[in-house]
């Protein structure tokens, strides 16, 4: 399968300027092996094709599929387990006490992928904020359509659920449907997922009805954006956060250079931050 330096340079480029993810020289296997259903798919005979293709219309489905088969979806419930026990034991308690009984909690899954971060965020809900299901709304967003029909459906395989989810809350807050777990209406409820791309200006205007949010989980997204572009889907997140509101990120995540608008705040050696 044939690809000009040409075509690649362009296939890069549009994904890079349609979802912020860089895909350099060393990711061109990785290119080529998730472009690969999509030619079955619309039967194009070569890489370049495609690449000419996506170039006639960068909004047509062929493009928005290209960008769907490039994100990496790969997610788990209760994923690392730490910033959920600091909903627990730190976030929770201390939003809970400064908003007094009763107000609303906003909180923000920016990458939600097939939806278990935020689904793992409304049980831990659950478990430590009273009245979680009335005061408790999670915005679960992402790029991929592929990754927010899965999400909006709610209905989970074996392997994923065994990927995390303690048998307790499976039994409590899923209903089995065959060999699979549906999330049950209550917590199903407490969630929405909407279409929303991190690296586009029109961020807020996706965001801001469900917002201003108090808790943002960004995790294990920013690794595949440019440094600059990291700073900038941060300070579009914290345009949309209450002040002191957390930011969680991936254990290694947050860019350099927009520290002084956040406190770090140490738990179980791990770093979370506070807007100033
Ligand atoms: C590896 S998953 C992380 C899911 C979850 N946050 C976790 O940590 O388990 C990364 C997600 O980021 C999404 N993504 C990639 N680029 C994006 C962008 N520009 N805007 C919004 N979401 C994006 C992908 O579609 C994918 O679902």
């Amino acid at each position: 399968m044939s690809m000009t330096d040409r075509e690649f340079k362009y296939l890069s480029a549009f994904l890079l300027k349609a979802s912020g993810i860089v895909v350099n020289e060393d990711k061109m296997y990785l290119l080529r092996s998730r472009m690969q259903p999509l030619l079955r798919k619309y039967k194009i005979a070569s890489m370049d094709e495609l690449a000419q293709q996506v170039r006639s219309n960068e909004r047509g489905p062929l493009a928005h599929a290209v960008v769907d088969a490039m994100t990496t979806n790969e997610t788990l419930f209760f994923r690392d387990q730490y910033p959920y026990d600091a909903l627990k034991t730190l976030i929770f308690p201390e939003i809970v006490h400064s908003k007094g009984v009763g107000k609303r909690i906003n909180i923000w899954s920016a990458a939600s992928s097939r939806g278990q971060e935020g689904i793992s965020i409304a049980l831990t809900a659950m478990e430590s904020v009273p009245q979680a299901d009335r005061r408790v709304r999670i915005l679960g967003t992402d790029l991929s359509d592929e990754a927010l029909a899965y999400a909006n459906e709610g209905l989970y395989t074996q392997m994923e659920v065994q990927r995390g989810m303690p048998v307790k809350l499976l039994v409590r807050f899923f209903n089995q449907e065959g060999t699979n777990w549906r999330v049950c209406p209550e917590l199903k409820a407490m969630l929405t997922f909407k279409k929303a791309n991190l690296v586009s200006d029109q961020l807020s205007g996706v965001v801001r009805p469900h917002g201003p949010f108090d808790i943002v989980f960004l995790r294990n997204v920013l690794i595949y954006f440019t440094v600059d572009e990291r700073k900038r889907v941060i300070d579009r997140i914290a345009a949309n956060m209450v002040k002191g509101g957390y930011l969680i990120t991936g254990a290694t995540e947050v860019a350099q250079g927009v520290r002084s608008k956040w406190e770090m705040v140490t738990f179980k050696n791990k770093r979370l931050w506070k807007l100033k």
